[in-house]
């Protein structure tokens, strides 16, 4: 019998497929999928046991919630009842809170909230945790060593969940856009778009690379890049005259806020 610690995931799609991919190796993991396909991709990749949520829920000691928001009520209706003190809850689901779950479970519930984002697929993701009213102090341990197999976790209280949504979870699509834009500039001046594309995504990976290494902040950075009259200093200008600043801090407050209003208590 194997000793590994049995995790369960629910909901196999992008963000379960993620975790499955990157636990794998060192838990005993289950899967509950609706998708047959997907199961049988799941089991054959990953090696993992394909089970409905019954004997998934019997089975595991860590249960992971990775079900769209909209699926969430039939999940959770198929889990009352069953989910006893000695298991921990890790929800990836956006927007429901520990409280919400802890009701809807009935009883105790141990339940971890946590928010990844995107390059979790390729084990790059930065995922906030946060614990409900009845989890213990270790169940973030543990919660925090599962979801960094799929990068780096910081621990919030939970009423900065919202924060983290905006910041990281919705953050790649920030970059992307950066990207997209510094791309079109690009072809706009004249090159190639796979040239465009090469030379813009080798400047963020770059950037965020010399950061890294320099430990230095990046505003002293920028000012390294930028002398005075020249052209680094003509683009920021444009930036400053259209208010970057406000646009950027409008964008996220603005995702912060939807996130509450999304957000079941
Ligand atoms: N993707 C991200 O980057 C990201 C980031 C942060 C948080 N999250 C959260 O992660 C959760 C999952 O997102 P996702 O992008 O992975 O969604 P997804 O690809 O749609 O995956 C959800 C999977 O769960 C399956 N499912 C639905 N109801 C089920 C049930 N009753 N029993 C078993 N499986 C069921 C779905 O199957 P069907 O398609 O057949 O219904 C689907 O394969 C969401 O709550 C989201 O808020 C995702």
């Amino acid at each position: 019998m194997s000793k590994k610690m049995t995790v369960g995931i629910i909901g196999g799609g992008n963000m379960g497929t993620a975790i499955a991919a990157g636990i794998w190796n060192a838990y005993d993991v289950y899967v509950c999928e609706k998708d047959k396909k997907r199961e049988a991709l799941l089991r054959r990749k990953y090696s993992v046991k394909t089970v409905d949520i019954a004997s998934l829920v019997k089975n595991c000691k860590v249960l992971v919630l990775a079900v769209k928001p909209q699926n969430i009520d039939e999940v959770l209706d198929l889990m009352n009842g069953r989910v006893g003190q000695d298991k921990i809850l890790i929800s990836v689901v956006a927007g429901i809170t520990s409280a919400f779950l802890e009701k809807r479970l009935g009883g105790k519930v141990r339940v971890i909230r946590a928010m990844p984002n995107l390059p979790a697929q390729i084990r790059e993701g930065i995922t906030g945790i946060s614990k409900g009213q009845h989890a213990k102090p270790h169940d973030l341990k543990v919660g925090a060593l599962i979801l960094g197999n799929i990068g780096q976790t910081v621990v919030v209280d939970e009423k900065l969940i919202n924060a983290i949504t905006a910041v990281s979870g919705s953050g790649p699509a920030y970059v992307f856009l950066f990207l997209e834009n510094l791309v079109n500039s690009a072809v706009a001046l004249g090159l190639s778009k796979d040239m465009s594309m090469k030379l813009s995504m080798q400047t963020i990976k770059g950037s965020i690379s010399l950061i890294e290494k320099t430990k230095q902040c990046p505003s002293l950075l920028r000012e390294q890049v930028t002398s005075k009259g020249g052209t680094t200093q003509a683009a920021l200008d444009v930036f400053a005259e259209h208010r970057f600043d406000k646009i950027f801090c409008s964008a996220v407050k603005a995702a912060e806020k939807r996130a509450k209003e999304l957000a079941r208590n």
